[in-house]
């Protein structure tokens, strides 16, 4: 009997997901807490000691979670030394993508000419990058695929509430993407936990014109119940932290670093003392960015790795939490050549060059293709007849 493709190594040796190339993009505008006091009532003191925030970056009106998305994914590649063509399998994790569909990841792979991968986005909200990195390593470790791009990209300015300064002071711009690739090599992801309790689904919420009830918030713009969703993720953070190092066959003094969902310094805090863990062995840069939602956590791995914070062998715990309820924890052995060791190939360097030039040649090709279509369409005197007909018929609709 014919073997279903795309599983054959199942019956192989065990394969390993590791993760070869990081990038991180964020908008070069910063807001700092003064200028935010000059949109709502708030001070910087009152910020910086309640979150630990101090600026955060804003997105230009050209910009959108896709084209910081796509940046970052390109610096990962290049780190990891990938064509774009042997990429399988892209996810997006995003609360802000530019449309319902098509998706970020849609965007995000013709941008990029990844020719081969299949591309989807993950609605996790700030779990979502922990959530898309185990759905990759599921894929790589089944065996049917072996190259997987995986993105957290976020505009949250879009859609805070500019007059609530309980949530508008709290988040920033900004994408991450790392690449996972398959190896016999043991190690890279060893353990995840995934978690939800959709009986909070109302302290965290953004509506979409879809919801049956408002409830009194605004169709797009975002809602919280900061105190709750507070007591949430002080709970779930430790919680979870220690469930997946268990998982990991580790201890909690065997982390080297935990990379968490950048929210609130005081968040961190509270994890620290009820793990008993160091608060240097927690990645923080809140102070510079704010909360970007589904983009926190590879942004603050991209910064510890150049940071020289991550080294072989190492055992990382990435820990999210937000929207969903929704929460999620992971265990990975660094498992990879020191960054210093890794130079992209030249040749390919090239190449991906020329196949995302190619990429954007074609995309403008296909517009003019199909505005050329349609001018042929609507030149032929029976379609002139029709269109006529049908504008007829809609008058005559109208009282
Ligand atoms: O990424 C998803 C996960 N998100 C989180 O984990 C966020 C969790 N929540 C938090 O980080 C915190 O709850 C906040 C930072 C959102 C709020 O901090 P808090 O210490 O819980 O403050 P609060 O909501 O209890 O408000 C305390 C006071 C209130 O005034 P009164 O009622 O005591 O007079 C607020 O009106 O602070 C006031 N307040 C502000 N004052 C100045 C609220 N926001 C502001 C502000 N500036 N921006």
């Amino acid at each position: 009997m014919a073997q279903a493709k795309g599983y054959t190594r199942n019956n192989g040796p065990l394969r390993y997901a590791h993760i070869t190339g990081w990038g991180m993009a964020v908008p070069d505008t910063v807001m700092t807490n003064d200028d935010m006091a000059a949109i709502v009532e708030t001070n910087d003191e009152w910020i910086r000691t309640r979150t630990g925030i101090r600026e955060r970056r804003i997105a230009n009106e050209r910009e959108s979670s896709a084209t910081l998305g796509y940046k970052a994914a390109t610096s990962a590649l290049e780190v990891a030394d990938v064509l774009p063509m042997d990429i399988d399998l892209i996810i997006v994790a995003t609360s802000t993508a530019e449309h319902v569909f098509p998706s970020t990841a849609n965007l995000i792979q013709d941008w990029l000419g990844a020719s081969k991968a299949g591309a989807f986005d993950l609605a996790a909200a700030c779990a979502g990058f922990v959530y898309a990195v185990n759905m990759a390593t599921q894929a790589i470790r089944s065996g049917s695929i072996d190259t997987a791009l995986v993105v957290g990209a976020e505009t949250m300015s879009r859609i805070v509430d500019w007059t609530d300064r309980s949530t508008c002071i709290l988040f920033g711009d900004g994408a991450g993407a790392i690449v996972l690739q398959g190896s016999d090599q043991e190690g890279g992801v060893l353990s995840a936990v995934l978690r939800s309790d959709g009986a909070g689904h109302d302290l965290l919420s953004v509506a979409t014109p879809n919801v049956r009830e408002l409830n009194g918030h605004t169709l797009g713009k975002m809602y919280m119940h900061g105190g709750e969703v507070f007591k949430f993720a002080t709970r779930v953070v430790d919680e979870s932290i220690r469930q997946v190092t268990e998982d990991a066959g580790i201890t909690l003094s065997d982390i080297d670093l935990i990379i968490p969902h950048q929210a609130n310094y005081r968040i961190l805090q509270s994890a620290a003392r009820k793990l008993n863990i160091d608060m240097d062995k927690f990645v923080s840069n809140l102070d510079r960015y704010g909360n970007t939602s589904a983009a926190s956590i590879p942004i603050a791995m991209c910064e510890a790795i150049e940071q020289g914070r991550i080294r072989k062998d190492d055992h990382l715990v990435m820990v999210g939490f937000g929207g969903g309820l929704s929460w999620a924890a992971m265990c990975v052995r660094w498992g990879i050549p020191e960054p210093s060791q890794l130079q992209g190939n030249r040749l390919n360097r090239q190449r991906r060059r020329a196949v995302y030039l190619l990429a954007r040649v074609r995309a403008r090709w296909n517009r003019l293709r199909r505005a050329w279509n349609n001018v042929l369409r609507w030149s032929n005197p029976r379609n002139i007849r029709l269109m006529r007909l049908r504008r007829r018929a809609n008058q005559q609709k109208l009282p």
